[in-house]
This record gives C-alpha cells, sequence and structure tokens, in this order.
C-alpha cells in the first residue's frame, strides 16, 4: 500500500472510497467555496521565523486546555455524521483521541450516541458540540445526557441559525443513507434526515427544527442550565469575542465552520490575531479552519491560539480504515507538530512566541 505522509494523502485517497454524496458533503464549503480555499491558503501567507542553536533534542508538546492536560495542541472539531465515512464513525474518532490523549468534540447530529461515545472512550477528553432545537426540552435532553456521560464541556456552536447552502448537498439532494440515524434522537427527529422534499435533506431538517431566533438570552439561558464550561464556536469577529467576555464564557473557538455558512468571511487564521488582542487575557482562544500540518498549528499557536481543532482530516482518516486510521493521522500530526517545533526553536508549546511568526506583507514593505 502506498505510504501516507500528510494528510492531504489521506483525502486522496478518501475520496476515491467514499459513497460520492458522502464525500460531497464532507468537503464542501458554501456558495464559491472562497473561504474554504482563504482558510488554507491565509496560513502560508504567515511566514515562521525559526530561532536557532537552541538544543531541541528534548521536546514536550503537551498543553493544558480549560485545565485538561492534553498530548498536543491539536483536538478534534466536530464533524456531522461521521458513520457515512466508516461503520465505527464517531466511536472510532474519540477512541483514537483516547489513545492520542487529545480532545474529541461530538457533533449533535451524529450518528453515535452520546452514550455510546461515553462506553467506547470513557477516559477521552469528551466535549459536546451543541446546537439549540426550537424545542428546548429536547435541548435540555442532549445536555443532560452529555453531562451524565463525562462531557466535560459544552461546545455551543453559535454561526449557524440555519445551514449555509453548499451547492453539492443541494444538487445532490443530500440525504443520511437509510441505514443510518441520527442516534442523538429518535423516531422522527431522527429519520427525517434521510428525506428530502427537493434539495438538501439536511438542510430541510435543520430549517425546521434549529432555533433561528437564538440570540445572547439563550447563551444566558444555558449557562443556567449547565455546570459545565461553555465554549462557543464561530466567533470570527472582535465584537462578538468581547459579548462572549461579558456573558461570562469561558474559551471561544475562533472558526469559520469549516468554510460552510456564508462564504466570503476570513480565513480563521486572519481574524485571530485582532481577537487575541482585544480579549486573549480575559478567555482562552481556539481556533479551526484549514488546519492540516505542523506549521499551521505552530503559526496558529504564535498569533495567540491555545489549542487548534481540526475536522475534515479525521475523516480522512476514518474512510481509510477507521479507528487505525484516525489514530494513524493523529500521530502524523502529533510527530509533524513536535518536528517543526524543534525547527523553530522550541522545545515546548511555552516558547512558542509571537514574534516567530510574521505576515508575508511585512516582507514586501521591506
Ligand atoms: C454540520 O455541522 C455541518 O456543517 O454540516
Amino acid at each position: 500500500m502506498q505510504q501516507l505522509v500528510c494528510v492531504d494523502d489521506y483525502e486522496k485517497l478518501a475520496v476515491k472510497t467514499l459513497p460520492p454524496i458522502a464525500k460531497d458533503y464532507y468537503q464542501s464549503g458554501a456558495g464559491d467555496q472562497n473561504t474554504l480555499k482563504w482558510n488554507r491558503e491565509a496560513f502560508a501567507r504567515y511566514r515562521i521565523r525559526p530561532r536557532v542553536l537552541r538544543n531541541v533534542s528534548m521536546r514536550d508538546i503537551t498543553t493544558k486546555v480549560l485545565g485538561h492536560q492534553v498530548s498536543m495542541p491539536l483536538g478534534i472539531s466536530p464533524t456531522a455524521m461521521q458513520r457515512m465515512a466508516h461503520p465505527d464513525g464517531e466511536c472510532a474518532s474519540a477512541r483514537a483521541a483516547e489513545e492520542i490523549g487529545t480532545i474529541f468534540i461530538l457533533s449533535t447530529i451524529s450518528t453515535s450516541s452520546i452514550e455510546e461515545i461515553a462506553q467506547a472512550a470513557p477516559k477521552a477528553i469528551k466535549w459536546f458540540q451543541l446546537y439549540i432545537y426550537c424545542d428546548r426540552d429536547i435541548t435540555l435532553n442532549l445536555i443532560k445526557r452529555a453531562e451524565k456521560a463525562g462531557f466535560s464541556a459544552i461546545v455551543l456552536t453559535v454561526d449557524t441559525p440555519y445551514f449555509g447552502i453548499r451547492r453539492a448537498d443541494v444538487r445532490n439532494k443530500f440525504v443520511l443513507p437509510e441505514h443510518l440515524k441520527l442516534a442523538n434522537f429518535q423516531g422522527f427527529l431522527s429519520d427525517k434526515i434521510n428525506r428530502t422534499n427537493e434539495g438538501s435533506g439536511l438542510n430541510e431538517y435543520v430549517k425546521e427544527l434549529f432555533d433561528d431566533t437564538i440570540t445572547w438570552d439563550d447563551v444566558k439561558w444555558l449557562k443556567g442550565v449547565t455546570q459545565l464550561p461553555i465554549i462557543l464556536k464561530g466567533i470570527l469577529t472582535v465584537e462578538d469575542a468581547k459579548l462572549a467576555v461579558d456573558n461570562g464564557i469561558k474559551a471561544i473557538i475562533v472558526s469559520n465552520h469549516g468554510a460552510r455558512q456564508i462564504d466570503g468571511t476570513p480565513a480563521t487564521i486572519e481574524v485571530l490575531p485582532e481577537i487575541v488582542n482585544a480579549v486573549g487575557d480575559q478567555i482562552e482562544i481556539y481556533l479551526d479552519g484549514g488546519v492540516r500540518q505542523g506549521t499551521d498549528v505552530l503559526k496558529a499557536l504564535a498569533l495567540g491560539a491555545k489549542m487548534v481543532f481540526f475536522g475534515r482530516p479525521v475523516l480522512w482518516g476514518l474512510a481509510n480504515g477507521g479507528f487505525e486510521g484516525v489514530k494513524s493521522v493523529l500521530n502524523l500530526m502529533k510527530s509533524d507538530i513536535s518536528a517543526v517545533l524543534g525547527l523553530a526553536g522550541c522545545r515546548s508549546v511555552a516558547e512558542i512566541t509571537r514574534d516567530m511568526v510574521i505576515h508575508e506583507s511585512y516582507y514586501s514593505r521591506l
């Protein structure tokens, strides 16, 4: 078998084996997919200023996130319906995160239930990604089950009153294959996603059931119904980052939802510096979007992120062997992060400093 040496290798192989509808669903961004491209290109526009002669023979890439010790500064972002990639789906991803020692975030619209994840990966650091349903009893039920199952944070996605328009899903009339269900729900709520009226069945599901009236008052409501720390995922502006602080939120994920909501937003790495400048001393800031290699992680950390997440690469791992595939992707990233840290002159995450990364525009001004 051909050797897979980077995340892109996993993607190339995965897209050959995945059912086309699942492949399109996982790969797509919204609209013209400019932001999808920018998420990656923007990383390349930051340059690394490595320090030399610093004895980097011993390197420690562990770090602490919301009080949890993790083996590397990279965790798993929530992605939906992972059993389309492999029969073990989210259970395999959570087990891989457990074995590697990093964070796994389970999507509300997963094809493995909260309880199945708890059973598959009892020792993993598990966070639950929440969508707020119009029916607050449904929402509350998810939160209470996550608490009971040992999830240690709620990641509230704030950029999704409804889903962005991903054209491939509309063309494909995307529906979840009949043999799969949204495992956190039963009956109508679970199998409605296996049907469509005209376009994407997912968008129809979300439009009908997710609450598009949510505001900061609902964040307050959420704080009132759970003791778990709340992380807001999908912040892209200083204004909203400051509101997160005003609302007593513990952490935010600078994210554009893998470029799947509104095309034309900046790349996440582009907005990170101003958000860090504004609130970096008051809240933990994480980032996802376009992360594919160790240098991306180094750049995000240098620009002030405390932790970085990725989603699609885990799906590419899943499609290439389930648990073993995800574990390989995580291990590959772990080695890559360690290698680039050393080459930049750092022996630990704490030694990564802001001056190690500079935007390319600096050099054109010289
Ligand atoms: C799910 O959250 C999606 O973006 O499709």
